[in-house]
């Protein structure tokens, strides 16, 4: 590139410089005949933006990431610190530099229009040229970029369109968000052709009570002045109303320039169907550029929503009702391609987060692909619409940096611009983890002036004073701040705007426990209003394991249950052999790389259920609608009682006809059968039609309510019939089992565990290694057995006891275990032991079917469930404890010809039935290279710890831990 007028700016290191020969952002739909590029390109990759081209070509698929096609210059993951030690603007002198280029010819009839070239995403600096002239530069590797090649292309004179892709530059450090760099053109490339005379930017306001206003920006680049042009406006039939008071082209002053004028176009729309994240009505418009002999210029389609937004003291309201905002935050991600989406994917994305109760989206950290908005209008999700700014590393030296004003400005302003027209969104975000200074606040100004419909937040602003209400962030949206310090900030009498977390419940490995402790504090406590879960997606990219290279576009491998295919991984930070990196911090999503939900995604359905059963009354079942705007006609139910002995019975479900905030009681379904045990009522909830998100019949929610509880006396001790092997070492011996029942206070540290000290704690204590001495066996006449043993840990001893009673097919154990005070938070305690082989099929009466632990543990309804034993443990990317099961009151293994065995347990304990001891899950980095044992390890726990979230976040509440003192337990064990 040298010599080059374009390079010789080196923008790449300029922050000041955000584009060059760029036209202003603007929201007309230039979609319907536009000339996609899209396609192979001829590419090669530069070591520095100096270096010249003229190597030899290969190449590339636009849209896509260099970085998983086939080049040395391979994906790289950091959290926090930047891949490079250069201080901001400077970027690194090894700094990768693709070079695309092709032919292209326009079509014969563009001759004589305006032609326009928009290039969807480049990561991070473009540059532009046609046939070796210099066109133009841009940066925000998240927005188009368009530039005018009116002057450079002519039909039937193919021209070389060359796109110069600078991976590293100043714009780096404020695009460091946790996640992977990548480097190439990610989204779409296109050209297009208007008329000179054209519109510029379409503005649409539509309220609640259906008031419409649309503002239409006008150039002509003709350099003629045509008289008496206008605009019309079409909204499905109805035709809207030209204020022509606007029309510069009508006035006075002969001075104009290409900025022709502007036009509004208003109507008032009666009854009209409001848009909210429930019902999302969109209604069709088009709007037209006209000559003045009437002849049609240009059109622009939207879709627009009548919906408001307003912070009324601390609440949001959407059409004048406080929300509830059930967030995720999401990435464009893919495994494949790492950054490129596919309009397939997208929908998939919002589909699965609609089935599963999601109705918000935080798009971080920068404006999402443009269909995400367009989907968010159609599905029904508010969105936050988050512009590229990132500064983590740096974050205190570039707030207030003046050098990177205009980048603030320009990044912020692009997103409001492009993004403006969509319903969805409801709130501009300034960005993420960019402290606060000088350059938020002028973004933040520029919003205000430019687009006071909608409120605008930053959590770098808010977090330094909740009850500050003069800077940059209309709500207070902390992250991670734990539920007590929000609960108290509402309750303080302090709170002077709405607090919503814009992250919270951070979703690395096995994790977000006390999702519905939070819930229960934000239905019940004015002033909070929800959250974003961080976040959607665990970012492994699809990699091979025999040559460590990314599978990249068009590789097949992806199953559809959460595990790579054979030979192939799920690649997090390090995989890639990337010296700098930040390991499995990628791997914090709801979802797995394939889009499998995790189960914390049936936690979070039933947490965000439309209809739920209040209580149980002697009149029958109050029922409750949930939601803002909907009544309950779109559901139907079917209620299911499910015995503790083995019944179970169904009825269709009459739903009441509930507005929103109604309950009502409904008789019960069922007399309740004779016999004592415990009883559960679910209401199986479905769409009873066919919804744009779901088929007919797909589950919305399971709400529940226990009936009868079990009889609470503890029944008495059997009497001893049989007898017991015990061998020398008092360890049972059992023909179904391959290692006899012992202690077991440790699991696989989660990355909660790990990364919040828990694990490297349990380590130092040495519960990972319990050195077992047995103290006493005593064999009494009646053939019971007792063991007493002691656990020597480097940090105390613990002294288990087992009893061992013969009973009718099988055998009694009770259990204790006393823990010393030193041990003042462990991962359970509890049993463990193995099977033989061929115990294929699990069956329990509990809460599941999927995986569930005591502090998530809300979704999961009690009942009887049937999993295949290999289908029970989660495989998370980095191999930790999963599987269990909460409330288990009994179960069985079995296998294909019905023998196995059979566990009693006491009451409703925390079971783990998987292929794997907890240091086969330790001694491994991924989840392929597991191998999964032939028999059945099974966990039964007096006591399990919660999961919390302390990765990244709030551990557990104290309730869920683990105390010292002596734990009881006891359990029976049968032959099938
Ligand atoms: C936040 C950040 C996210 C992500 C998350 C942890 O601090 O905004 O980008 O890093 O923590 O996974
Ligand atoms: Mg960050």
């Amino acid at each position: 590139m040298t010599g080059d007028p374009l390079s010789a700016l080196r923008p790449w290191e300029a922050p000041e410089v955000t584009s060059w020969g760029r036209l202003p952002m603007n929201a007309v739909d230039r979609r319907s005949g536009a000339l996609p590029l899209d396609g192979d390109w001829r590419f090669q990759l530069l070591s520095t933006p100096d270096a010249p081209v003229g190597g030899s070509w290969s190449s590339a698929y636009v849209p896509g990431a260099w970085t998983t096609q086939g080049t040395d210059d391979l994906p790289q993951y950091t959290n926090v610190r930047m891949p490079f030690p250069e201080f901001p603007p400077h970027s690194p002198a090894a700094n990768p530099t693709g070079v695309y280029e092709r032919e292209v010819d326009v079509p014969a009839e563009w001759a004589g229009r305006r032609i326009v070239l928009q290039v969807g995403a480049a990561e991070s600096v473009l540059l532009v040229h046609v046939d070796g002239r210099p066109v133009g530069v841009s940066k925000d590797s998240h927005l188009a970029a368009e530039f005018d090649l009116t002057h450079l292309l002519a039909p039937g004179s193919p021209s070389t369109l060359r796109l110069t892709v600078v991976k590293w530059s100043d714009a780096s450090h404020i695009e460091d968000q946790d996640q992977w760099w990548h480097g190439g053109l990610t989204r779409s490339v296109l050209l297009y052709a208007t008329e000179a005379l054209h519109l510029a930017d379409v503005t649409v306001r539509a309220g609640r009570y259906g008031e419409l206003r649309v503002d239409c920006r006008v150039r002509d680049t003709g350099g003629a002045l045509p008289e008496g042009w206008y605009v019309s406006g079409e909204l499905e039939g109805r035709l809207l109303t030209q204020d022509t008071g606007f029309d510069r082209a009508n006035a006075e002053d002969e001075r104009v320039s290409d900025f022709l004028g502007e036009a509004r176009l208003t109507a008032t729309v009666p009854d009209v169907r409001t848009w909210n994240a429930e019902t999302p009505e969109l209604y069709g418009l088009s709007v037209r550029l006209h000559r003045a002999d009437g002849t049609v210029a240009d059109t622009s389609r939207h879709r627009v929503g009548f919906r408001d937004v307003e912070i009324v003291g601390r609440d949001l309201l959407v059409n004048g009702e406080r929300i509830f905002v059930r967030g995720v935050n999401r990435h464009d991600f893919h495994p494949l391609t790492g950054r490129t989406v596919t309009y397939e994917d997208m929908r998939a994305d919002l589909v699965l987060l609609k089935r599963f109760g999601f109705n918000a989206i935080r798009t971080s950290h920068y404006p999402n692909d443009p269909s995400v908005y367009d989907l968010a209008d159609e599905l029904g999700f508010y969105v936050v619409d988050e512009a590229t700014v990132e500064s983590h590393d740096h974050a205190h030296e570039i707030a207030d940096d003046p050098r990177y004003l205009n980048a603030f400005v320009d990044r912020v302003s692009r997103m409001a611009l492009r993004d403006k027209n969509h319903p969805c969104v409801i709130i501009w975000s300034l960005g993420n983890e960019s402290d606060y200074g000088a350059n938020h606040d002028a973004a933040a100004g520029w919003l205000r002036r430019h687009d006071p419909t909608r409120p605008v937040q930053y959590e770098g602003a808010a977090k330094l004073d909740w009850a500050a209400t003069d800077d940059a962030s209309d709500l207070a949206c902390p992250m991670y701040a734990s539920l007590e310090e929000c609960v108290e900030h509402a309750l303080s009498g302090r709170q002077t705007r709405p607090l919503i977390w814009c992250e919270y419940s951070h979703a690395m490995g096995n994790s977000n426990g006390t999702l519905a402790d939070h819930w229960a504090a934000i239905e019940s406590t004015p002033g909070l209003q929800g959250g974003f879960i961080w976040e959607f997606w665990d970012h492994g990219i699809l990699q091979r394991v025999s040559d460590a290279r990314p599978v990249g576009r068009g590789g097949v491998g992806l199953h559809d249950n959460g595990v790579a295919a054979p030979g192939h991984r799920w690649a997090y930070g390090g995989d890639f052999g990337e010296p700098i990196h930040d390991g499995a911090f990628i791997a914090d999503g709801v979802v797995f790389p394939d889009r499998t939900p995790k189960p914390v995604m049936y936690e979070h359905r039933e947490l965000a259920a439309p209809v739920r059963i209040e209580c149980f009354r002697h009149e029958g079942i109050v029922l409750g609608n949930h939601q803002h705007f909907r009544g309950l006609d779109w559901l139907s139910g079917e209620w299911e009682l499910s015995l503790a002995d083995g019944g179970r019975l169904t009825a269709p479900a009459e739903l009441p006809d509930l507005c929103p905030g109604q309950t009502a009681a409904v008789p019960l379904p069922f007399e309740l059968p004779e016999g004592g045990g415990e009883a559960w009522l679910t209401l199986r909830v479905t769409t009873a039609r066919d919804e744009p998100w779901a088929p007919r019949g797909t589950v919305v929610c399971l709400p529940q309510v226990r009936l009868r509880a079990a009889a609470p006396a503890r029944p008495p001790l059997p009497v001893p019939r049989g007898r017991v092997e015990v061998d020398t070492d008092g360890l049972l011996v059992h023909p179904l089992l391959t290692a006899a029942p012992a202690l077991s206070l440790w699991r696989a540290p989660t990355d909660n565990d790990e990364l919040g000290g828990m694990g490297p704690r349990w380590r130092a204590w040495g519960l990972d290694a319990l050195v077992r001495k047995v103290t006493d066996v005593r064999h009494r006449a009646d053939g019971r057995v007792t063991v007493h043993a002691e656990h020597a840990a480097e940090a105390g001893v613990v002294r288990h006891v087992q009893v061992f009673t013969p009973v009718e097919g099988g055998i009694h154990i009770e259990e204790s275990a006393e823990l010393p005070d030193a041990f003042t938070d462990v991962a359970r305690v509890g049993s463990v032991f193995e099977t033989i082989a061929g115990l294929d099929l699990m069956e329990w009466y509990g809460q599941g079917p999927w995986e569930s632990y005591p502090d998530r543990a809300f979704g999961a309804p009690v009942g009887h469930h049937s999993v295949p034993v290999d289908e029970l443990f989660t495989p998370y990317l980095r191999p930790q404890e999963s599987g269990g099961r909460h409330g288990v009151r009994h179960f069985t293994l079995s296998a294909p010809d019905a023998t196995g065995l059979t566990v009693v347990l006491d009451e409703p304990r925390q079971v783990g039935v998987t292929r794997y001891r907890a240091g086969d899950l330790t001694a491994v980095a991924h989840h392929d290279e597991l191998v999964p044992r032939a028999g059945c390890v099974v966990h039964i726990d007096a006591a399990h710890r919660g999961l919390g979230t302390a990765s990244c976040g709030p551990d557990t509440s104290p309730s869920y831990l683990v105390s010292p003192g002596v734990h009881r337990w006891s359990w029976t064990l049968r032959a099938l």
